[in-house]
């Protein structure tokens, strides 16, 4: 860690302009077209303040090339020509370790086998590539989707898996092998096997088709859900998508696996499909590592047609466009690209595809046939989608296309939008507060070692800290009266000056990770020392880790051009320090106090609803929140004085 400078690593991927302190560029975690990704060199940390992503060198690896923490070091080791000893891991430690890495090598084995069977044998010729060969699939993508043949036998694969020593156990976890009183047979057997990639391109499952007509068995099967492949957050085709997806700058959303690859074969490769399933909207978020464009091509019968309305609506809500090309009935973009040429296909989607205003208007207006109720409920429903859009212009621009074609007046269809927004914020502003009430019960001291997951802001407890990460070795002059009565300056840190205030009223942090933060100042401190932002940035545990990122790519430590963005001036935050501190102190203690008077209230009440009522307790009781009420208006005077002085 000590060798790696994260603008190198960074800039590996992406150009990197100097600005100020810091360096900015494109993110490369969503599709951006003015710079808001910003690497700080000094704090060894990176934050998009577009999407959010942050941290340090490791974590930037591990998200952009999709590497697990051990070979994120890896690769920064040999970047940096450091030698790694690669201590070997107890037979326990690997097994514990080493599950999904079996799962993940186990499908790799199977992926060669089904391919090795499906080019090699003569089962495999004769009867699965002759079948893929007649639908028309060229044998270049046959081996770019690594296509395979599982043989008709029982088990043919699962014996073969087993001699070369793959356990039965991740046989019947990949769901590649299915067990019946006590005999193991092959889930995909007589089956076209479609591998379906991660985002780096291992296996994660399968899809396999039947060869024939018939309706007994179905048509697909596909792999469990496993501890390596979890439907709702895979794509399939994905991995071979991703870079036409980003150069395109959209994506084409199909059903099925031939639809990825007969499209692959006419020349269009930003293809994904579902899969079958319904969209998801971890798939969304997926898409928009690499697009904001959507066009969904799906089949013009009915079931297709209500798939894709459900499918808009999820993609505009994630703030993504999407426009839509439905084949003419029958059709699927497999069969459309089996009739006609490459090119044609390429017009076909191009010419086609709508906004989904025209598209859900031309579907229904035909159903309305004139009829005023019928088209007043159109119109509504077309609102509905147009109001969950989250960005203002975008949503203008379709209420006022919207009405439009359908000759209503602007301002009534604005109105519908604004109502259904308003709407749709009371309800997620009940259902957060009903969920604060549920979740934020008021703390008594009995509970307080024991309390769980606290869903709170901890607004004052991070504030605070941020101010340590950011400033903890800057000074502050205080003016103190000395003996003679003399006005003399005294300089502290702020470290200090936090540090001895929170510990004098035996303060705790409710947030953990801002305790455990806290404590490693105080540790440090107390050898009088500093701990580096190194200690912070590189933490081992996530919630610490990710905390202290956050807390330290601050709008005023980092942004690229916050102030220009929202046209104010900020006053930089080391002139300003003393007041910003003293503040966030006071804040800290108040909202404590206020927590405390909380859960003092609520024993008193505990108290005098019980039976067994001890008067000398209740008195107690009283005591404390008199105090606690003392000390509240105290600190709220001063907090008083030092935001209005
Ligand atoms: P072809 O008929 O070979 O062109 O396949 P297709 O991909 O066009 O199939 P279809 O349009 O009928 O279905 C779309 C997708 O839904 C498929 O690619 C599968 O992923 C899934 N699917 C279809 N049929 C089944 C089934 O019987 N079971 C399951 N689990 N999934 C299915
Ligand atoms: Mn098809």
């Amino acid at each position: 860690m000590d060798a790696t400078r994260i603008e190198e690593v960074v800039g590996d991927f992406v150009t990197l302009k100097k600005r100020g302190v810091n360096q900015i560029g494109l993110c490369p975690f969503h599709n951006e077209k003015t710079p808001s990704f910003t690497v700080s060199a000094p704090k060894g940390i990176f934050k998009c303040f577009g999407c959010g992503k942050g941290g340090n060198a490791v974590n930037f690896i591990m998200e952009h090339e999709h590497f697990s923490y051990p070979e994120a070091l890896r690769y920064l080791a040999q970047k940096y020509g450091i030698e790694i000893e690669e201590e070997k891991p107890s037979p326990e430690q690997q097994e514990a370790m080493d599950e999904k890495e079996s799962l993940f090598n186990l499908s790799a084995f199977a992926r060669k086998f089904f391919e090795e069977q499906l080019h090699e044998t003569e089962e495999g010729k004769a009867v699965g590539l002759s079948y893929l060969r007649e639908r028309g699939f060229s044998l270049e993508v046959i081996r770019r989707f690594g296509l395979g043949y599982c043989p008709d036998k029982w088990d043919a694969f699962s014996q073969t898996a087993l001699k070369n020593g793959y356990k039965k156990e991740y046989l019947l976890k990949t769901s590649l092998s299915k067990e019946k009183d006590h005999m193991i047979y092959d889930t995909f057997r007589g089956r076209i096997i479609f591998p379906i990639h991660n985002l780096s391109g291992r296996v994660l499952g399968f899809g396999g088709r039947i060869m024939t007509n018939e309706k007994k068995r179905p048509k697909y099967i596909n792999s469990a859900e496993s501890e390596i492949y979890h439907k709702s957050k895979v794509l399939y085709g994905a991995y071979f998508a991703r870079s036409p997806m980003a150069s395109q700058d959209n994506c084409f959303l199909v059903e099925g696996y031939t639809d990825v690859i007969s499209l692959n074969q006419a020349g269009i490769t930003n293809v994904i499909a579902t899969s079958g399933t319904s969209l998801t909207t971890e798939q969304i978020k997926l898409i928009r590592r690499y697009t904001d464009n959507v066009t969904l091509l799906f089949d013009g019968d009915p079931a297709g047609i209500k798939a894709t309305f459900r499918g808009i609506d999820m993609i505009l809500e994630e703030g993504l466009n999407v426009r839509i090309v439905l084949f003419p009935d029958g059709e699927d973009p497999d069969s459309y690209a089996r009739k006609y040429r490459p090119a044609e296909v390429k017009s076909f989607v191009e010419d086609q595809a709508a906004d989904f205003i025209s598209f859900k208007t031309k579907l229904l207006l035909s159903e309305t046939s004139g009829d005023p109720i019928k088209k007043a409920k159109l119109i509504k429903e077309i609102a509905q989608t147009i109001s969950l859009i989250p960005e203002p212009i975008e949503r203008t621009l379709y209420t006022r296309q919207c009405s439009e074609m359908m000759q209503v007046e602007e301002k009534l269809m604005v109105a519908e939008v604004d109502k259904l927004r308003r709407q749709r914020f009371k309800q997620q502003r009940l259902t957060s507060s009903e969920k604060e009430q549920l979740q934020d019960p008021p703390e008594s001291p009995a509970e307080k070692q024991t309390a769980g997951p606290y869903e709170e802001n901890h607004t004052q407890e991070k504030e605070l800290i941020r101010l340590l990460l950011n400033y903890a070795d800057h000074t502050m002059v205080f003016e103190v009266e000395n003996e003679d009565g003399h006005i003399e300056e005294m300089p502290v840190k702020v470290v200090d000056f936090v540090l001895q205030d929170i510990r004098e009223d035996d303060l705790q942090f409710d947030h953990a990770p801002c305790q455990q933060i806290f404590d490693l100042f105080a540790e440090k401190r107390d050898n009088d020392k500093l701990p580096g932002r190194d200690a912070f940035t590189q933490y081992p545990d996530n919630a610490v880790r990710e905390l202290a990122i956050n807390l330290l790519a601050t709008k005023y430590s980092l942004s690229p051009n916050w102030e220009e963005r929202h046209k104010i001036h900020v006053v930089g935050e080391e002139e300003d320090l003393k007041p910003r501190v003293v503040q966030a102190v006071y804040a800290f203690k108040l909202r404590k106090l206020e927590k405390m008077i909380d859960a003092s209230q609520q024993l008193i009440q505990q108290a005098e609803s019980d039976e067994t009522k001890d008067d000398e307790v209740l008195m107690r009781l009283l005591e404390t929140i008199r105090d606690l009420k003392i000390k509240h208006r105290m600190f709220a005077n001063a907090l008083n004085r030092v935001i209005t002085k």
